[in-house]
């Protein structure tokens, strides 16, 4: 059995940051949807043509384009020990999908951390940052679509036993050290 670890957490609240610090140290692959999707549209492929207005308004791209994305990408060999799962899923449906697609391959999502910082912190740190979507207009419509679609997956981990909140709004060497026992426990 695969072990996988999947971030929830709203836009900002340090998904890749921790992402790429505990895939390095497990020397497991580090898996966002949102980097597939910007490489996608960086490369101009179809799929980076269909998600680019999705993404720049702030909105998800339709489950369609994501999902073979996501099957294919956890089926290759550097999965073997495990994976991390940043952006993914981002509404039930998706959660769904990953459930059965997780049982087919015999994988399992072992952690679910849901980074909590609130929506003011957030807002300050993807201005400072300043990625495309990054705009005031459009993280407040990340926010809101993120409440919408991806907060209800809070329960529909807990209710599966696996949920494990973080306070994501302090230092990122702090959330690293949690993030690093509680894989370690
Ligand atoms: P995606 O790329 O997933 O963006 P997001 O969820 O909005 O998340 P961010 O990358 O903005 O934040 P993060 O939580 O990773 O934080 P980070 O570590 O970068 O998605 C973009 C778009 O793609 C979506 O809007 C959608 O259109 C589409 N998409 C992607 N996946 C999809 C899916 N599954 N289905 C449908 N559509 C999908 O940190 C942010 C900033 O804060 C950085 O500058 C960082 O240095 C700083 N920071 C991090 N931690 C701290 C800390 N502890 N203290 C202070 N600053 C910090």
């Amino acid at each position: 059995m695969k072990n996988g670890l999947i971030f929830l957490g709203p836009p900002g609240s340090g998904k890749g940051t921790q992402g790429q610090v505990l895939a390095k140290n497990l020397q497991v692959p580090h898996i966002s949807t949102g980097d597939m999707l910007r490489q996608a549209i960086a490369d101009k492929t179809a799929l980076g043509e269909q998600a680019q207005s999705y993404m720049d308004k702030g909105e998800l791209v339709p489950d369609n384009l994501i999902l073979d994305l996501i099957r294919e990408r956890l089926s290759q060999d550097d999965t073997k020990n495990g994976w991390i799962l940043d952006g993914f899923p981002r509404n039930v449906a998706q959660a769904e999908f990953l459930d059965k697609l997780l049982l087919t391959i015999n994988h399992q999502a072992k952690w679910t951390v849901n980074l909590e910082v609130p929506d003011d912190a957030i807002v300050e740190r993807l201005l400072l940052r300043g990625r495309n979507d990054d705009t005031e207009v459009t993280i407040r419509r990340r926010l809101e679509v993120y409440e919408e679609q991806t907060a209800p997956l809070i329960s529909y981990y807990q209710e599966q036993g696996k949920l494990h909140s973080v306070d994501g709004h302090q230092a990122p060497e702090e959330v690293a050290n949690i993030l690093q026992d509680l894989v370690t426990a």
